[in-house]
């Protein structure tokens, strides 16, 4: 079949299409793809890279016979940290396919539905600091987010606790992985002819910064040594668990790689995704009243309990829209395993990252209608949500995709649900500025930028 070209925005000599780029990398691929439509090839440096933004080529391109996840962009700078912990693994390197048989049991179901009363645990440390702080204090909404994040996978699947509401900073963890992650993207735009020396107070705190992380890391894995336990969490399976195909165990490396990596994709997107949630409620009221009439209805005034999970069913529709107009992760790359066509007509190379814009294929209107720009949970319901993506395979991919799917979905998910629950059941929310608009602080991830609300105790703690 005859091929027709990709777009290309002109670009410079040298640096390619680097000069797209400001601090805000997700706006501007969304303002190209705005430009230049379904798909495009940005010249990274000397690095070819290809954004698509519909639903059908993302649809195409999930197809894992014929695509695989790509490393090429940012993961190859997170991988300097990392390694080839779960995330940044190439697939068929040999420690991608042992984590992911070892480390997927410790996310199933059951041992998510038990990990019920530390998550809530951690919630109410939160509903008990917006108590203290009364009615007219403003609650800067991702930091207090990132906190009940952060805490909540350490004490779920680590038994540690960062013990972040008892603190008045952040765990330097938080600051050295927000720092690394959007040097990692930095460095990624980097030229590719700069020479070294440009960077070397930058370069220095990156490695500084991964120092952190590992000693973060090491810490956990010393606690656990020291007061040796047969809890079934992740770190006792990362511990002890043995991979039936290779009969190998992890290695000591591998597990602060795999300890990073979880600390790191089980906080930033959860955070990211409550905060970007708290955001659409307070600029749509009617679907915060619903919100909390469902908490009042399912809860009542008695404590949160596991089963109320699967009957907060608008709150579910509520995090699906969230992650649709915010995915907290807005992009994610696969390449081809040959050359190929896409779309019948755009020929792609095979290695070449093909990057599926989340932040704008969500957006589709062949997909989402006319309104698809709009903050409506409704569509998001059960049944709804079902007709979607029969009718529009991968039209909501915010977990990505195949076997390099999001190995904490279940977990982010309950995780979201109880808070938005205990949150809603015990306050009432506002605006700290009624007239804030929307801006976007990204690192790999998104939040809302400087996003402040208060909370109002309803009658009585829960
Ligand atoms: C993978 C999103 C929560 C751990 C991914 C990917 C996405 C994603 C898009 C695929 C990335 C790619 O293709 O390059 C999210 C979102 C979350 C969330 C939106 C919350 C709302 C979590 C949590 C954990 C976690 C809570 C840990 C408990 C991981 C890991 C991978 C992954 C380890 C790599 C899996 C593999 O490649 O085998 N996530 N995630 N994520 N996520 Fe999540």
């Amino acid at each position: 079949a005859d091929s027709v070209p990709i777009p290309e925005p002109p670009g410079l000599p040298f640096l390619g299409n680097l000069g797209e780029f400001s601090a805000n990398p997700i706006e501007d691929i969304v303002r190209l793809s705005n430009t230049y439509g379904e798909i495009y090839r940005l010249h990274m440096g000397s690095r070819p890279v290809v954004f698509i933004s519909t639903q059908a080529l993302v649809n195409e391109v999930c197809d894992e016979k014929r695509f695989q996840k790509s490393l090429s962009s940012v993961l190859r700078v997170v991988r300097e940290g990392v390694h080839d912990g779960l995330f940044t693994a190439h697939s068929d390197e040999p420690n991608w396919g042992k984590a992911h048989r070892v480390l997927t049991p410790a996310f199933g179901p059951l041992p998510i539905r038990d990990m019920f009363d530390e998550m809530h645990d951690i919630s109410s440390q939160l509903a008990l600091k917006l108590a203290r702080h009364g009615p007219h204090k403003p609650i800067h909404v991702s930091d207090e987010f990132t906190k009940l994040a952060l805490d909540t996978i350490a004490l779920c699947s680590m038994d540690y606790r960062f013990n972040s509401y008892y603190k008045d900073k952040m765990h330097p963890f938080v600051q050295a992985m927000g720092d690394f992650l959007a040097e990692c993207g930095r460095r990624n735009r980097r030229p590719g002819f700069a020479p070294n020396f440009l960077y070397r107070a930058a370069n220095e705190k990156f490695y500084n910064d991964i120092a952190i992380l590992r000693d973060t890391a090491n810490a956990v894995v010393e606690a656990r040594r020291k007061n040796p336990s047969d809890r079934k969490d992740l770190l006792g399976a990362m511990l002890n668990g043995v991979d039936p195909q290779t009969g190998e165990k992890l290695s000591d490396a591998n597990i602060t790689d795999q300890l990073i990596t979880f600390l790191i994709a089980g906080h930033e997107t959860t955070s990211g995704t409550l905060s970007f949630a708290f955001y659409h409620l307070l600029k749509n009221p009617s679907a915060y009243r619903k919100v909390q009439e469902e908490a009042d209805a399912v809860l009542g005034k008695g404590p949160a309990k596991v089963e109320h999970v699967s009957k907060l069913v608008y709150i579910q529709a509520v995090l699906r829209e969230t992650l649709r107009l915010s995915a907290a992760i807005p992009a994610f790359s696969v390449e081809a395993l040959e050359d190929t066509l896409i779309g019948g007509k755009y020929l792609v190379h095979k290695g070449e990252p093909i990057t599926c814009v989340l932040a704008k294929s969500h957006l589709d209107p062949v997909v989402y209608g006319d309104d698809a720009n709009d903050f409506k949970p409704e569509r998001m319901l059960d049944d709804e949500f079902a007709r979607l993506n029969r009718e529009f395979p991968n039209c909501w991919k915010p977990f990505g995709n195949g076997k390099r799917g999001c190995i904490g979905r279940g977990f982010a998910w309950n995780e979201a649900v109880i808070a938005m629950a205990i949150l809603f059941q015990n306050f009432n929310f506002s605006l700290d500025d009624p007239n804030y608009q929307l801006e976007i602080a990204s690192s790999l991830t998104i939040k809302p930028k400087d996003f402040f609300m208060r909370a109002t105790l309803r009658d009585g703690m829960t």
